[in-house]
């Protein structure tokens, strides 16, 4: 698939979920830059992009974040094997911390994958997201972190 078709789809599935308030707003130019840098990976069946994974690299860790599967492809597996795909390529880059923040439908990926979950009071601003620390302590989000 060309990646300007990949990054169009990826994109509408970015906003359906981020209309649902799932995951977090990206642009397109951004979906553009992670694919053609590498830190964007995606799985596509018959033309389709089923599901996508970003690792975005801040002066303290790899984030795994925006992990998105089409609504017609869910629970097939397709969010795990972004996931795992992402991971090996974010351990060559770097030795920072490989961290997520999880959601409920998220977590149990992040679990399977060898993360563990981290106490709340432990994420620092960036991981809170730009949320205050009383939104961040009752939201349902959950601090993951890769070790080893
Ligand atoms: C969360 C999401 C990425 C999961 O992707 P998926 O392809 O459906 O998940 P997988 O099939 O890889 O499932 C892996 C495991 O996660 C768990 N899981 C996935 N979706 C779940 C759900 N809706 N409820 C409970 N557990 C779930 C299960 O343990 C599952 O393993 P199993 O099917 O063998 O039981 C997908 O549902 C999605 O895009 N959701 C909207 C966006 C979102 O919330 N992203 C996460 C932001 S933090």
């Amino acid at each position: 698939m060309r990646l300007e078709d990949a990054a169009r789809q990826i994109y509408a599935l970015v906003c359906y979920w981020g209309g649902h308030g799932k995951v977090l707003p990206v642009s397109l130019e951004a979906i553009r830059r992670s694919l053609s840098d590498g830190n964007g990976l995606f799985i596509e069946v018959d033309e389709k992009v089923v599901s996508y994974v970003a690792v975005y690299e801040s002066a303290r860790y790899l984030k795994i974040g925006t992990v998105v599967v089409d609504p017609c492809f869910r629970r097939k597996g397709y969010g795990e094997q972004a996931v795992r795909g992402a991971i090996d390529p974010a351990r060559k880059r770097s030795r920072k911390p490989i961290v997520a923040i999880a959601n409920g439908n998220s977590s149990p990926i992040f679990q399977k994958l060898g993360f563990t979950e981290r106490p709340k009071e432990d994420a620092d601003e960036e991981l809170r997201g730009g949320r205050t620390q009383e939104e961040w302590l009752s939201c349902n989000r959950k601090f993951f972190q890769l070790d080893g």
